[in-house]
């Protein structure tokens, strides 16, 4: 049995060299749809809004927000994943720079650059399972979060931590996946799962409650590492929307590699 998860430490390398596969491919392009969704549901064209994302690595949301034309915080820990950031800011038009700023640190300490309800919508996505424990992040965020505003998280489905391992064969894993909260990812990385409820509960804890969330990667979680997409554009196509249709119904998005909750204070 690994150790318990508890770091992204050392994954910057491999995570950046999987970005334009299939699995996260469909992720991006899942979380990019359900949070325009979430954010035209909520704040029905409101016009620019503050954000800030924690954890935001090679920056594909926060760019696609900023291209929308929100005004972007993007805050890691990793000057590698960082640095991915700032060079993919850099390939963008003048009046996307400008609505974004990267900043290196430890999303725990939030408290210490901003003040609480300072932004709109704070995204942490992928991070959560480096964490041992999701609790103390969760409650910064939160306290960034401005009145009516929302929460975004991406965590491991520990509710079907044993699907992608079965799927694959790995009956090994799979039987071991029941009974744990931890799991090996593709990164080489112990990391670990939340399950939905333990999530909820949370979000109610720290006065965020849970307003809708999705499933992320129903159809693909189990794809090879490298898988490519499709090279017919209306099969990538049909793909993205048979994995948006799973993502929001049950009992599809139950079984999906991710989490997508979306939290309103
Ligand atoms: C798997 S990547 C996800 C990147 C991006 N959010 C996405 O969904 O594509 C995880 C990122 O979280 C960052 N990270 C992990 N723990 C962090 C922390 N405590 N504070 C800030 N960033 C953190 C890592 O450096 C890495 O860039």
């Amino acid at each position: 049995m690994p150790a318990r998860g508890g770091s992204f430490a050392g994954g910057a390398g491999a995570w950046l060299d999987r970005q334009h596969g299939l699995r996260n491919v469909v992720r991006q392009e899942l979380v990019g749809r359900q949070l325009a969704e979430e954010l035209a549901a909520h704040f029905q064209g409101a016009g620019a809004l503050r954000v800030l994302d924690v954890g935001c690595g090679q920056a594909v949301q926060a760019l696609r927000l900023a291209r929308a034309g929100h005004l972007v915080t993007g805050l890691d820990a990793d000057p590698v994943t960082l640095g991915a950031a700032q060079a993919a800011l850099a390939a963008e038009p003048p009046e996307v720079r400008e609505r974004v700023r990267l900043l290196s640190g430890d999303g725990h300490q939030c408290g210490r650059w901003f003040r609480p309800g300072s932004f709109d919508l704070v995204l942490c996505h992928g991070v959560l399972m480096y964490l041992p424990d999701p609790d103390p992040l969760i409650a910064s965020l939160a306290r960034m979060v401005a009145s009516g505003g929302l929460l975004s998280l991406v965590a491991r489905n520990r509710d079907a931590l044993a699907m992608r391992a079965g799927l694959t064969g790995d009956w090994r894993a799979a039987l071991q996946a029941f009974d744990t909260d931890h799991y090996a990812d593709r990164l080489g990385l112990t990391a670990r799962a939340d399950r939905l409820a333990d999530l909820a509960t949370t979000l109610t804890e720290v006065a965020v409650p849970l307003r809708n969330w999705y499933g992320v990667r129903v159809f693909t979680d189990a794809a090879a590492d490298h898988a490519p997409l499709p090279v017919d554009g209306r099969q990538l196509a049909q793909l993205l929307d048979a994995e948006e249709r799973a993502g929001r119904e049950d009992p599809y998005r139950r079984v999906a590699g991710l989490l997508h909750l979306v939290g309103a204070k």
